[in-house]
């Protein structure tokens, strides 16, 4: 018996020093230890030795469990402490390699131009609001004092969802739904996309943007549009710009004007880029229509104000001299990046 337990140890302890995963360590630990292992099989013979035997092998079998498991227990944290440095090897960072180099992007020449418009208008106390859209006839048109067979609904070719719902065509509706929703005074400007059907080409495209912006208070008159405008001009474009009202018409508004900007490239002189005019139109604008107010419950007895519209694409186009409206919706790099 004495041998047979030496032999195990000598098996055993090989073998738990070879083993080189846990599985086949725990595997052993079965083997050796476990309650039908073999150390105990020999353990359960104990019953047939002599009185004097029996305290030396068991003595001896003791031994033996404590020096398989201390061995078991030494093999075990050695694997650990490989399987951890196997793991650290592979996830080391060589910090010397050169980096991966991210493209930057730029900021697209409409976004340039709307935020600084934005930030003209938010300095002379105004805000922000935008609107959907998807519009109901009723804000694009109806309320702007433009009924169903008004002879401007056909200047502006319409993108119908259904007889009721439009793609809105003017960044207009956004006056209704302020003046709806807010008490005078009001002071907005309304920067977003709009849509008419029209035939892409270099200065025409389905989708484009506008700013609207809208004043309503008490004992507001033209003189007060006539200075924003001149001042937003200046910010714009510089304190020497010289600016012209031209009478107009919208529906919405009574009066009405055009504004133009005299061209910086010729003083007024004519040349390619103001078509030989010496002027640049920029924007409509004029009074809210008393209708109009009263549409939204404002009394045009007590209150009066000035509404205006420009197009972002011809502001940008001019600012930096670009003749292809296309480019801006294109997402050429090469173009986007020159900003
Ligand atoms: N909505 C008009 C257009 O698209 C522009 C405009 C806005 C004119 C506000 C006057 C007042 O042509």
């Amino acid at each position: 018996m004495k041998q047979q337990l030496e032999s195990i140890r000598n098996i055993a302890l090989q073998a738990i020093e070879k083993a080189e995963d846990h599985q086949t360590l725990e595997n052993l630990r079965i083997k050796y230890l476990g309650k039908k292992g073999e150390l105990t099989a020999i353990l359960k013979q104990m019953g047939k030795l002599s009185a004097e035997e029996r305290p030396i092998i068991g003595q001896l079998a003791n031994d033996i469990r404590s020096a398989i498991e201390e061995t078991f227990a030494v093999r075990v944290s050695h694997l650990k402490e490989t399987l951890l440095l196997q793991k650290l090897k592979h996830e080391t960072i060589d910090v010397t390699l050169p980096g991966k180099r991210r493209e930057l992007g730029a900021k697209h020449p409409l976004s340039i131009v709307l935020d600084e418009i934005k930030e003209i208008f938010i300095g002379m106390g105004f805000d922000i609001v935008e609107g959907p859209e998807v519009e109901s006839d009723y804000y694009n048109f109806e309320a702007l004092n433009i009924p169903k067979n008004h002879p401007a609904r056909d200047t502006q070719d319409t993108f119908y969802i259904n007889e009721n719902v439009v793609l809105r065509t003017q960044t207009s509706p956004v006056q209704i739904r302020t003046m709806e929703t807010r008490q005078p005074p009001i002071r907005i400007i309304s920067p977003g996309r709009v849509y008419r059907s029209d035939a892409v080409d270099a200065t025409h495209s389905p989708l484009f943007h506008q700013i609207e912006g809208l004043v309503v208070d008490k004992g507001i008159t033209f003189a007060d549009l006539k200075g924003t405008l001149e001042t937003f001009v200046k910010r714009l474009y510089g304190e020497n710009s010289v600016v012209r009202f031209r009478p107009h018409h919208f529906p919405f508004t009574e009066p009405s004007a055009e504004v133009d900007v005299q061209c910086f490239s010729c003083h007024g002189d004519g040349c390619r880029l103001c078509k030989q005019e010496g002027w640049i139109e920029i924007l409509g604008c004029g009074m809210v229509h008393p209708k109009v107010l009263k549409n939204c419950g404002i009394d045009p007895e007590v209150f009066s104000g000035f509404a205006l519209g420009m197009g972002l694409e011809r502001v940008v186009m001019r600012r930096y001299n670009i003749d292809d409206m296309r480019l801006f919706y294109e997402n050429d790099i090469r173009f986007l990046k020159q900003f």
